[in-house]
């Protein structure tokens, strides 16, 4: 199947490793021009250069901070720009701290909303004119399986992300009539640093090892193993594609059915 990227313009955010890095090479593969952001140049410089050796796309590193209030602007304008024109915005960074209610001050509060709520709500924002003039604009926030399912000491994620569904499929209902689709991916465990370091945690609260806290993880898949991060880019490579034109306001699992309800 042609997935229609060929020449369209992407931004993704929070993309020099894991998820978000992966999604913006299997996107280049698919012939898409990209800008690429995290705060960390050499880690950047790094993942544009890996990218580039795959794909013959273009390929642009920003580095800037999503969380500081006026870089979303700084950050979408210099994409349009470098690009000339947007058609896929995917708002990704890195999680909240680990934490329960008695050791997680206010200011950390704060800093998690400004980094899994204000930073995917300021970065759409200044994305929306652009967008309005694009003939496949796509958004695709990347939020978290604890929408659905809290995770042990995550009370942060488990918290806050909820937000960033509603603002989602809000906006998909509202802006639908200008032709721009919202989705959003739940991740649940993909093996990359982030999930890394969450289970190396777990490993030391409980004395035992990454690999028993991996296989433990595991076992809550019916397909017996975590992800990895190219099954998430496959799936949110196709979302934000002009081949899913039929699908807007969609809040999709990318877990290996560690979910269990139905709905
Ligand atoms: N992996 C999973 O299975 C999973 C499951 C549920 C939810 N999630 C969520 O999905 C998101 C991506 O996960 P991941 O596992 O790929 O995380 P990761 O391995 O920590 O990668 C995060 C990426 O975002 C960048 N970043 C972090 N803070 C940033 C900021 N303030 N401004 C710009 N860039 C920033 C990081 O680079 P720098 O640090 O150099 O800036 C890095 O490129 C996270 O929010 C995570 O909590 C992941």
């Amino acid at each position: 199947m042609d997935l229609g990227l060929g020449g369209k313009k992407a931004l993704v955010t929070g993309s020099s490793r894991g998820l978000g890095f992966s999604t913006a090479h299997q996107l280049a593969r698919e012939g898409c021009d990209i800008v690429i952001n995290s705060r960390d140049r050499k880690n950047l410089n790094a993942a544009e250069q890996e990218i580039s050796a795959d794909s013959s796309a273009k390929i642009f590193p920003v580095v800037e901070d999503v969380t500081q209030i006026e870089k979303a602007n700084e950050i979408v304008n210099k994409a349009n720009d470098l690009l000339g024109g947007l058609d896929i915005l995917i708002t990704n960074t890195g999680g909240p701290p680990t934490g329960s209610i008695d050791n997680l001050d206010d200011q950390t509060w704060q800093m998690a909303v400004e980094l899994s709520f204000m930073s995917h709500m300021r970065l759409i924002r200044a994305a929306l004119p652009y967008l309005k003039t694009s003939y496949a604009a796509s958004v695709l926030t990347i939020t978290s399986m604890s929408v659905k399912q809290p995770v042990p000491n995550l009370l942060l994620s488990n918290s806050i992300r909820g937000a960033t569904i509603g603002l989602t499929k809000t906006l998909a209902l509202e802006l639908g009539s200008e032709g721009i689709r919202f989705n959003t991916i739940l991740p649940g465990f993909i093996r990359t640093e982030r999930v890394l370091d969450l289970l190396a945690q777990r490993a030391e609260a409980n004395s035992t090892t990454v690999d028993q806290e991996i296989a433990k993880q595991s076992s809550q898949s019916p397909l017996g193993r975590i992800g990895v991060p190219q099954e998430f880019a496959n799936v949110a490579t196709f979302l934000v594609s002009p081949a899913a034109s039929y699908l807007t306001g969609g809040v999709f699992l990318v877990d290996g059915g560690m979910y269990k309800a139905t709905y």
